[in-house]
């Protein structure tokens, strides 16, 4: 391609390090779409003849279709896809080929494949996100009135619905779609037409090929549009949080099927044994999902740095954007379909969530509760009396619903029979029935809501 000013090829570990056709061989869709709306505006415009146009365009019309049926054909000397797609071009058409890199350059080129290929990337995680909210709807709809203790620290502090726990990585996910969503809209800029960096003296049309592209419009800074990475950073980081929930999702799933929790059995599907223990069904998809997030972040992190010291414009250490959203983009969309599919298939076990529920004081706050609204007590004294009546129970070996009235009465004179009410698990989460509590009337208008909004996506 610059055989014009070398002499010398070049040394054989020069080509391998120069070399992206291993990887930017996944971009073969969009760089073909970008030449055929290359081409067809460089004719409308009177810079090549329309007879070398249609040659172009049905010579990558042919070339799409052999790659479609035998793969990219990798040839380290033709460094990369643009490369191979040009030179299969000059062999199928001749001379009118070399008329297709007029008025753009590679940096251009590359820059446009590189955003169609993530904008479609983004629209392939935004599905599997909206398959994965509704799997959490179904589910947490079918569970909305199923309590379980509700923790922090990972201790048992009040009781919770799981409908309630699975809709809150509803909302995790709804942040995500609405992030990827986002960085869609920042990338739907044309880069085409910046040339190498400073723009082309041929009068191309380049809101022309923006709008056959389906982008909003062209980029309006030439040497920002060749050496701006952003859009893969965007993808990079949405990426990472969106795996960051999955991993917790995932972490939560290694927990409750672990025998001292059991409130899940995970399905065969999901699960493996072990070569040498044969009572073990060991979580491996969920772990895989939680250890991927650390890969996704580790992409996200080499772009990052490959970035921050890049002066202007296009520099070839930009070549190496690709794998690292390549490797996220798999691995993301491999943690997806694997918790959509967990989640589909797990067990989720009730009865036994329930009584731990019901067995950890989880109700000491509904005491407290109690205590200010029927006897006036300021909270503070109410907490102090709850924990003496928590500790009663504790040293008799009983929950606090088993405590006799007379010796809740002993603890607190403006204790009575009421109290007995307010000490069961259904009573403590059907109270909560504050805006996004954990009541399962309202677990279920928010589920209504987010299945009313299921096309609206972010909601
Ligand atoms: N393969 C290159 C990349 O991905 C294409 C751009 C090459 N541009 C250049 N000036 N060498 O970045």
């Amino acid at each position: 391609m610059w055989g014009g000013r070398f002499a010398a090829g070049p040394a054989s570990v020069m080509r391998e390090i120069n070399a992206s056709i291993p990887f930017d061989k996944r971009l073969w869709k969009q760089d073909i779409a970008g030449s055929k709306a290359h081409v067809a505006m460089l004719a409308r415009q009177g810079i090549v003849a329309q007879a070398d146009a249609d040659a172009i365009s049905a010579g990558l019309d042919q070339i799409a279709a052999e790659y479609e049926a035998n793969g990219v054909p990798v040839n380290l000397d033709l460094e990369d896809i643009h490369m191979v797609t040009e030179s299969r071009l000059a062999e199928l058409i001749g001379a009118a080929a070399g008329r297709l890199h007029t008025a753009r350059s590679r940096n251009d080129q590359v820059a446009t494949d590189f955003r169609l290929w993530v904008r479609d990337a983004m629209d392939e995680v935004d599905a599997g996100l909206a398959a994965l909210q509704a799997m959490l709807l179904t589910r947490a709809e079918e569970h909305a009135d199923a309590v379980m203790p509700g923790f922090t620290h990972l201790q048992s502090a009040q009781p919770v619905t799981l409908g309630h726990h699975l809709m809150a990585y509803y909302e995790m996910v709804r942040r995500d779609r609405s992030r990827f969503a986002d960085a869609r809209e920042r990338l739907n800029e044309c880069p085409l037409g910046a040339a190498a960096l400073a723009g082309t003296g041929f009068p191309i049309d380049r809101h022309a090929t923006a709008a056959a592209l389906g982008f909003a419009k062209p980029t309006d800074n030439s040497l920002d549009s060749v050496s701006d990475r952003d859009f893969a950073l965007d993808y990079l980081m949405a990426a990472t949080q969106c795996s960051l929930h999955l991993s917790r999702l995932a972490e939560e799933f290694i927990i409750w099927a672990s025998q001292p929790f059991g409130f899940v059995k995970l399905p065969d599907a999901y699960s493996t044994g072990s070569s040498i223990m044969p009572q073990k069904r060991n979580p491996d998809a969920a772990e895989l999902v939680r250890g991927h997030a650390g890969r996704i972040m580790g992409c996200m992190n080499a772009l990052c740095v490959t970035m921050k010291g890049l002066p202007l414009a296009y520099s070839k250490d930009m070549q190496d954007d690709k794998p690292p959203v390549f490797e996220a983009h798999d691995l993301l969309g491999l943690s997806i379909a694997a918790m959509t599919g967990m989640i589909e298939t797990v067990t989720f076990r009730t009865d036994r969530m329930r009584g731990l529920a019901e067995s950890g004081f989880a109700t000491a706050t509904d005491l407290a509760d109690w205590l200010v609204r029927e006897g006036n007590v300021p909270f503070r004294e109410a907490h102090h009396i709850t924990g003496r009546a928590v500790a009663a129970a504790e040293a008799a070996g009983v929950q606090l619903a088993d405590l006799p009235i007379e010796t809740l009465k002993g603890i607190d004179a403006r204790i009575d029979e009421r109290i007995y009410a307010v000490l069961t698990v259904d009573a403590s989460v059907a109270s909560r029935k504050s805006h996004g509590g954990t009541a399962p009337d309202q677990v279920r208008v928010r589920i209504a809501q987010a299945q009313k909004n299921a096309e609206g996506q972010t909601k």
